[in-house]
């Protein structure tokens, strides 16, 4: 026997071994829930009061590294750094979920520190964070441009306010480096944020026009 037959022969063996002892191994870890799973676990918890305010308050714990970048209460105070105070919870889950499996791209140091995360915390900081009051900043220039392109293309999805619904995020109020950056990001379809929604509303917009609707988001208050 060949010593490439012999080595196939034995690793086979091993192969077999292992799979034979694979069923008790495989329950020791169960599959990671899916994000439908955590999205209704998310709205449990958020219609039951006192499971609520014990997320919240773990999810305040858990939180306290972001402060690092996103601010106190997720109220940023870098440019290129989203708020996240009274950022829609779902939304929030959402994205955790997607810098988790790569369905967005961030900084590694960023991705690596979500995906440390367990579900849980996932949740209990997307409640924490969306429960956060906005703090007011000094209003940037106002942008007449940006608000009639907001009225024709964004309203209809992200409300007049511009605070969204459950899945779809608030703008009121955010950085105007980080709105820039992601409508540019959707716009130029490199994958570092997928979404078909938004790549449709973005693609004919002109730099110009990102940096009126991303002045006049800003301006917009709670
Ligand atoms: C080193 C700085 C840094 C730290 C620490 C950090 N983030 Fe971020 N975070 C960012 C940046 C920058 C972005 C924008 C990413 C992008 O779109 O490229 C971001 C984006 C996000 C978003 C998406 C927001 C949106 O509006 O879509 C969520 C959610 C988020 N971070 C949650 C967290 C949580 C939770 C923690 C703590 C466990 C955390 N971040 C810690 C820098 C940081
Ligand atoms: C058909 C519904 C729809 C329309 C119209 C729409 N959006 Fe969105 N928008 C979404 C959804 C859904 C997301 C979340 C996508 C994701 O997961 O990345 C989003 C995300 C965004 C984000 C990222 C927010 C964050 O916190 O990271 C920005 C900025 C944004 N939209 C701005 C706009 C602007 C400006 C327009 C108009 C030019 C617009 N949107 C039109 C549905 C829409």
């Amino acid at each position: 026997m060949s010593l490439i037959k012999f080595s196939c022969l034995t690793s086979l063996l091993f192969v077999t071994a292992f799979a034979a002892a694979a069923p008790n191994r495989s329950t020791d870890k169960p599959a990671p829930p899916t994000p439908e799973a955590l999205h209704e676990k998310l709205t449990q918890i958020s219609q039951d009061p006192a499971r609520l305010s014990a997320a919240i308050q773990r999810g305040q714990k858990d939180a306290a590294v972001c402060r690092h970048c996103h601010g106190a209460g997720g109220n940023s105070v870098l440019p290129e750094v989203p708020n996240l105070a009274s950022q829609n919870a779902a939304y929030l889950l959402e994205q955790m979920n997607k810098f988790v499996q790569g369905q967005r791209k961030s900084s590694a140091f960023m991705e690596g520190m979500i995906k440390l995360l367990t579900p849980d915390e996932r949740i209990a900081i997307a409640l924490f964070l969306s429960q956060q009051p906005v703090a007011h900043k000094p209003a940037a220039a106002h942008s007449a441009a940006g608000k009639n392109l907001y009225a024709k293309l964004c309203i209809n999805c992200h409300g007049a306010s511009g605070i969204g619904t459950h899945t779809i995020p608030r703008l009121a109020g955010q950085q105007v480096a980080y709105l820039e950056d992601s409508l540019k990001r959707y716009r130029s379809g490199n994958g570092e944020r997928i979404d078909l929604r938004m790549a449709a509303y973005t693609r004919n917009l002109k730099d110009a026009d990102i940096q009126a609707l991303a002045a006049y988001l800003s301006t917009l208050q709670p």
